[in-house]
């Protein structure tokens, strides 16, 4: 047989309340066309995010009871430890409430009693990434290759590391690089894996310069399955065998349980730098929790530990990677401008070539978000000048693409939703001259995307 299904049947599920166009021009009107203010019962289908969305396994749910809630010492930290272990053999395993706090934590540390002058390469830091190095006043610089600037472009591992920027940087500023990261899989650069090799250079590049590697793993397994099917001298090989031999170029990881262990919230900060460590637990004692929970319940290091066994299986990361392929496929033979090849956890929409018409300080990618959702009650995000434009100087700059990520949650979305998706698209691409940019008219100093308030122009403003 060679159709793909999902490899799962549905035990539980949870019904869509549906809406018409006319509710939803009232409602995105209401949210001051920013879609992190709907309602998310006001919303169809949810691809805001892949974070923290998944559909739990039984096995995970029932590992709920397995908890142990103990202050110190759990049985579930261990459980969890282990599993974390199993795949990425770290030293120091420090877990946090989520992705975020592990940045904090490790940004913290490298900052020290200031950041200013540091700078911290990555192939494209995530928004929480950079949020955290340059509140510390650290420069968080992107070198991904060329290739992974180029949606239309199709590359295996767009996700790389331009490791000849990487080098010339570090010939140059070496004492202020207090560590160097890796995005896997590049998320802000469509969810686009990075080599083997480009992993393994990096590493030797580091360690020619004294520099720890981090990597930045929310999503981790996925990456793990394009170097399998990618990557010459890997198709034999078991994903957790390519997960270890990742990680064995690392020196430490931030992790946001939250994407690739089927989690609803969680995740980890692990490290083999006895000092660094040290220094890490003290820090999150103060902001999240003991060492042995951290931002955690117990019930919840049990199902990251079950999850993470969950999310190396191969059949499940064919199924995932394949639904992605599936939309974006119908999407280009459409004409719609898609990130070529599919994103292992989003498909992302050029909106800069979709609508040429509106400049990129108008936002194209936020009049598209907007559009799917009154056309079909679809939420999707903008990751371009809305999100990043925003200099850390004050003044605004167009982002390198602007694009709008549908983000697929994992088990969640069958066949037909993504059918849904490319008609609703599908539907918007014919009358995409008539959409229109949008200006903001009120901001918060950062991560703006989420609060921020915006209005269509060409519209009156309501009283
Ligand atoms: N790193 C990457 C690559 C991420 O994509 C995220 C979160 C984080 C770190 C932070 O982790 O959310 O657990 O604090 N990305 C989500 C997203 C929010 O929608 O892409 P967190």
């Amino acid at each position: 047989m060679k159709t793909i299904i999902e490899p799962f049947r549905i035990k539980s599920v949870e019904p869509i309340r549906m809406t018409t166009v006319e509710e939803r021009e009232q409602l995105i009107r209401a949210a001051d066309y920013n879609v992190f203010s709907l309602k998310s019962e006001d919303v169809i289908i949810d691809l805001l995010t892949d974070s923290g969305t998944s559909a739990m396994s039984a096995g995970q749910w029932s590992m709920l009871m397995r908890g142990d809630e103990s202050y110190a010492g759990s049985p579930s930290f261990y459980r969890f430890e282990e599993a974390v272990r199993e795949l990425m053999p770290f030293k120091h395993i420090i877990p946090t409430h989520q992705g975020r706090a592990a940045e904090h934590i490790l940004t913290a540390i490298v900052a020290g009693d200031s950041g200013h002058g540091k700078i911290i390469p990555n192939n494209t830091h995530f928004d929480t990434t950079r949020a955290n190095f340059e509140n510390a006043g650290i420069t968080a610089l992107d070198l991904v290759v060329e290739e992974g600037l180029d949606p239309a472009f199709e590359h295996p591992f767009k996700g790389n590391m331009d490791l000849q920027r990487l080098e010339q940087l570090l010939e140059k500023e070496a004492d202020n690089i207090p560590l160097v990261e890796l995005t896997i899989t590049n998320n802000a650069g469509g969810g686009q894996p990075v080599s083997m090799e480009n992993i393994r250079e990096t590493k030797a590049l580091c360690e020619r310069y004294g520099k720890p590697l981090y990597i930045d793993s929310a999503r981790f397994a996925e990456n793990a399955y394009f170097i399998k099917r990618r990557e010459p001298g890997y198709q034999d090989s078991s994903i957790p065998d390519i997960v270890r031999e990742m990680y064995s170029y690392a020196d430490g990881m931030t992790m946001s349980g939250k994407k690739d262990t089927f989690a609803n919230m969680g995740g980890w900060l692990a490290l083999n730098d006895d000092t660094w460590a040290e220094q890490a637990r003290t820090h999150l004692i103060m902001t999240e929790g003991f060492p042995t929970y951290g931002g955690m319940s117990g019930r919840d290091m049990e199902c990251l530990a079950a999850g993470l066994k969950e999310i190396v299986e191969e059949d499940y990361l064919h199924y995932r990677i394949r639904s992605i392929e599936y939309i974006n496929e119908k999407l280009d033979a459409l004409g719609v401008p898609v990130v070529k090849p599919a994103g292992g956890h989003a498909v992302f929409i050029d909106a800069r070539a979709m609508l040429p018409h509106i400049p990129p300080l108008q936002y194209p990618g936020q009049a598209l978000s907007v559009a799917m959702y009154v056309t079909g009650g679809i939420r999707a995000a903008e990751i371009g000048s809305f999100m990043f434009g925003r200099q850390p100087d004050g003044s605004e700059a167009p982002a390198g693409m602007d694009l709008v990520r549908l983000a697929m949650p994992r088990r969640v979305y069958t066949q037909s939703h993504g059918d849904y998706i490319v008609e609703c698209l599908e539907e918007i691409y014919g009358r995409r001259d008539e959409l229109k940019g949008l200006e903001i008219t009120w901001e918060p100093p950062s991560l703006r995307h989420f609060t921020a308030r915006l209005h269509p122009l060409g519209c009156a403003l309501a009283a």
